[in-house]
Formats: C-alpha cells, structure tokens, sequence
C-alpha cells in the first residue's frame, strides 16, 4: 500500500456517500472511490450470508482499483461483514457504528431515540455498543423500515417521507427524547425533514465526522496519509441509476466525477 493510492469506500446505496462527503472535507488531497450498490439495496432486508457477499464483490472491485483501505459506509454492512473482511484481505477497513456514546454523555432526559435498519438494531454489535455506553438511559429504538427504498428512489423531500419520518419520530417524542442517533449512512440526508418534526431541543447525531477522523487516524498509523498538496480526486460509481447519485451529491463543495459501473 502507498499513500497516493486512493481510498475506497462502499455503501448499499447512495447513502454512505454523506460519510464520503465528510472524508472529502477532512482529507482533502486524497483521491478517492465510491460505490453504491444500489442494485442490490436495501441491505438491511438481506440475510447475513448475502450481505457478506455484497461486500466482499464490493471489496474486490474497490481493490481492483487500487484502493488503499477499505470504509465500509454502510452500517448494516460493518455489522454483518467487517470481522470477515478484515480476516480475508490485507488492508485496513473502518465500519460504522451508530454514535450512541455521545448522546449517552449528553441526554439530559437519560432518554435517547436511535434510528436504524433492522439489521443494524438486532445486530450483536449494536447490542454491545448499547450496554456499553447506554447503561443509565433508556434507549427507544425504531426500525426505519422503507427510507432507505425512497431514498434511493430520489424521494428525500416527499410527502410520503414526510408521513413516515413523522410515524417514527412520534413513539420517541411520546418518551421525550432529546438526542436522536442517526444508525445508518443513508439516514443524515433526511435531516432537513427531521428539523421540521423534531422540537430544536433534539440533538441529530450521526456518524460521518467520528468515520472521517477514524480514516485519517487509521492511515497515519499505517504511513499512507497522502501528503500531496493537490486537491483529491473523487469517482463515485453506482450499478444503477447515476440521475439519483449525482442528484445527492449536487450541493457538495467537491465536485465528483458520476458514473455508471457494472459491478
Ligand atoms: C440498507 O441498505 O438497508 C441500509 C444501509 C445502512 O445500514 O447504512
């Protein structure tokens, strides 16, 4: 591994791109690859054994194309896949795991909502995660069943997302919530939507930051932070529909090349 190689990252969907956003704002010389698997999206309704297929086929691509670690954007994939990923290939992988550890410093009403794939929340990873840090506070868990289908369908500012947001949302505003953690990548893109149910006294978390910071720690201790002073390269690839990528990506301060790739 080099450091002017770039980093790749993969996600289900289009979704994990607002986690490649976050690694674009932070490293800014690094070049790097993106692809949804948006074909096969959602994850979160797979079986653990197809999932882990979707992201070692994800895997060899990113590493056919020279990539020099791995970020797996996409929780319900670091749940079902990371530890094999990890034992199978030689190069670093950084996962997602839903930020409950600052919402549980924070809460004040020791009552804390979180949003995530079914995947993701009957995960032994998001259990430990859990009792780890969310001993003293109650944790309202919802499944987002169907947001990551309209989101990949470019339906982020509907009424029908508006609708569903609002059923969810409600079960934790009924137990006071004051910190709602964001469990999957796709999920920061409906923050807009969010603000307009939630009270202001709700914190949204999510993950993209801590992943940026993870990525860049974890490639100064391997000695491959690009020390380059040009600007980084960014291909996003997607196996569908390249409107509903390039659509997501649109108000990013970088400006990424948007393709189609059979993958
Ligand atoms: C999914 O594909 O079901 C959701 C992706 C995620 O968990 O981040």
């Amino acid at each position: 591994m080099t450091q002017n190689q770039p980093i790749g990252i993969f996600d289900s969907g289009v979704g994990g791109t607002s986690i490649w956003k976050e690694i674009a704002a932070l490293l800014p010389s690094e070049d790097c690859i993106f692809l949804a698997d948006s074909k096969y999206a959602p994850y979160g309704k797979r079986s653990k054994d197809e999932i882990l297929q979707l992201s070692i086929k994800n895997t060899e691509k990113l590493l056919a194309l020279n990539s020099k670690i791995i970020v797996v954007a996409c929780n319900t994939a670091t749940t079902n896949a990371i530890k094999t990923l990890r034992d199978t290939y030689d190069v670093p992988f950084i996962g997602i795991e839903p930020a409950i550890k600052p919402a549980a410093i924070h809460t004040k009403t020791k009552k804390v909502g979180v949003l995530a794939t079914k995947g993701t929340l009957s995960s032994e990873l998001f259990a430990q995660t859990s009792d780890l840090y969310a001993q003293n506070i109650e944790v309202i868990e919802v499944i987002g069943t169907g947001l990551v289908e309209l989101i990949e369908e470019g339906e982020i500012r509907s009424k029908k997302m508006l609708h569903l947001l609002q059923s969810y949302m409600d079960p934790m505003l009924e137990k006071d919530i004051d910190h709602l953690v964001l469990g999957c990548t796709h999920y920061p893109y409906l923050i807009p939507v969010l603000k307009k149910i939630l009270p202001s006294k709700v914190t949204i978390i999510d993950s993209g930051e801590a992943v940026a910071r993870q990525t860049k720690a974890v490639l100064a201790i391997n000695g491959i932070l690009n020390s380059k002073s040009d600007l980084g390269t960014h291909q996003l690839y997607t196996n569908a529909n390249p409107e509903i990528l390039a659509d997501i990506v649109a108000s990013t301060t970088v400006s990424p090349t948007v393709s189609f790739l059979n993958f």
